[in-house]
């Protein structure tokens, strides 16, 4: 068969489910090394969101590869929920290392990270004998019925499939973007927090709620973070009212914003830490690690998988942690983030429709909207990233009309400075009125 990326396409769409798929871009991968993507066409992409922030060590990195082969040459799986295996045994204590907190902590493993937000909602109720659950409007935890239950991002998961987990509650997400209008930060926290603080005072009795479910860095939202005082407060508020913090940190985790997790730019230390994506490089696992008085609260079989931190997989993410100490990538993603935000900072010079850029090390969010600044564009966002994939470079949007760039923290400074010439010559062209609207119908995305 004469493989192109649309007979492939075609045959996906005729045989694969559509609730797995928000397509941007015809590429299909034919092979991949670093931060290198090759379509079965033969054109190559610089991947600028490391296919999701699962690639934070690259594809196939050499180290990676090799551990894998070691582990599969040795033994693939062994029942691990009977007996024991040696590269999950090594991995938790990892795990327990790098997590944050100076408490005795233990792991639960999971294979996505929608299950694992399913077993730190399990072990939140099952260790408060409470039921209520709060997380925030705009966040994403995932697709399983208990991830879906508290996301609060599109309105598609929820329909058609209820009823879903009862007793979830979801507040509003206290936005940095939003803090404009106030004078400082401390206002602004303590304003979002007394309206956080209200939803306990007229309708969730505090002593009834397990948990809170927050992303540190609130991701399909659009790369957003809350103010660190407003953190603090909510740290504060759950340990007054018996309430445990859980941060999902399944897509800003493993190095990806300059630190392990993306919760120690906040000085706060959360209860349970749920991780996955990264953390194995591409293999599909996940994890909630944390205090271990909670882990150790659901009963024995209530989060048991046969193939619960698989031997392949734990190697795949033993290694993966090996690489980003060896490699210094917490401090690559910093110095590259960095650099990132100056070149987009030098293109806002050139441009009207740049209303935002933050950062946090290879998480970084750039806001379009149109030129008065006053109306959120998706169209822009689209043009501006449907010119990207031409030029040769992966790079998507969030919430609406922010650019996604998280590229994989190996990316070398040749690379990174070749994909934001790319960036700058796209911005250059949309201003000269060079990309058509025609664009706009080649694009669909979530
Ligand atoms: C913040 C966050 N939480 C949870 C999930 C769900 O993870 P998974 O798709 O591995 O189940 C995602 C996936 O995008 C995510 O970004």
């Amino acid at each position: 068969m004469n493989k192109t990326n649309q007979l492939l396409i075609d045959l996906d769409e005729e045989y694969i489910a559509k609730c797995t798929r928000a397509p941007y871009f015809p590429i299909v991968a034919k092979r991949a090394k670093g931060v290198i993507v090759e379509d079965v066409e033969g054109r190559e992409y610089i991947d600028l969101i490391s296919s999701a922030c699962v690639l934070n060590t690259g594809y196939n990195h050499d180290e990676v590869v090799k551990s894998v082969k070691e582990q599969i040459d040795k033994y693939i799986h062994f029942a691990n929920d009977y007996f024991y295996t040696e590269p999950q045994i090594q991995l938790s204590k990892e795990l327990v290392e790098i997590t944050p907190g100076e408490f005795k902590k233990k792991v639960i493993f999971g294979f996505s990270g929608s299950d694992s937000i399913d077993s730190a909602i399990k072990a939140a109720r099952a260790y408060t004998g409470r039921s209520k659950i709060i997380s925030f409007i705009g966040s994403y935890h995932g697709s399983t019925y208990g991830a879906i239950s508290i996301s609060a991002i599109d309105l598609n998961m929820k329909r058609k499939i209820g009823p879903l987990l009862p007793e979830v509650f979801h507040l509003k997400y206290p936005l940095s973007t939003e803090m404009k209008d106030f004078e400082s930060e401390e206002d602004f926290s303590k304003r979002k927090f007394l309206e956080f603080e209200e939803n306990f005072k007229y309708y969730i009795p505090a002593e009834e709620v397990a948990a809170v479910f927050i992303e540190p860095i609130i991701g399909d939202l659009g790369l957003i973070a809350p103010p660190k005082i407003f953190m603090k407060l909510l740290r504060k508020f759950c340990d007054e009212n018996g309430i445990l913090l859980v941060a999902d940190e399944i897509q800003q985790g493993f190095g990806r914003t300059g630190k392990w997790f993306s919760i120690e730019h906040f000085e706060v230390v959360p209860d349970l830490v749920v991780m996955g994506k990264a953390m194995a490089s591409g293999f599909p696992m996940s994890a909630v690690v944390g205090r271990e008085e909670v882990i150790d609260s659901i009963a024995m079989p209530g989060q048991l998988f046969t193939l619960q931190g698989n031997a392949v997989t734990a190697a795949a993410a033993l290694s993966t942690i090996k690489v980003i100490r060896e490699e210094n990538l917490l401090k690559r993603a910093t110095d590259v983030g960095s650099y990132i935000v100056k070149r987009f900072n030098d293109i806002a010079k050139n441009t009207s429709i740049i209303k935002d850029i933050r950062g946090w090390g290879l998480t970084i969010g750039v806001e379009l909207f149109d030129e008065k600044k006053i109306i959120p564009s998706v169209n822009l966002v689209k043009k501006i990233c449907y010119r990207c994939f031409e030029k040769g470079l992966i790079l998507i949007y969030l919430g609406g009309n922010t650019l996604r760039v998280q590229p994989p923290l190996i990316i070398s400074d040749l690379e990174i400075k070749e994909a934001m010439d790319k960036i700058e010559e796209v911005f250059r062209e949309y201003e000269q009125g060079e990309i058509p609207d025609s664009i706009l119908n080649e694009i669909k995305g979530w």
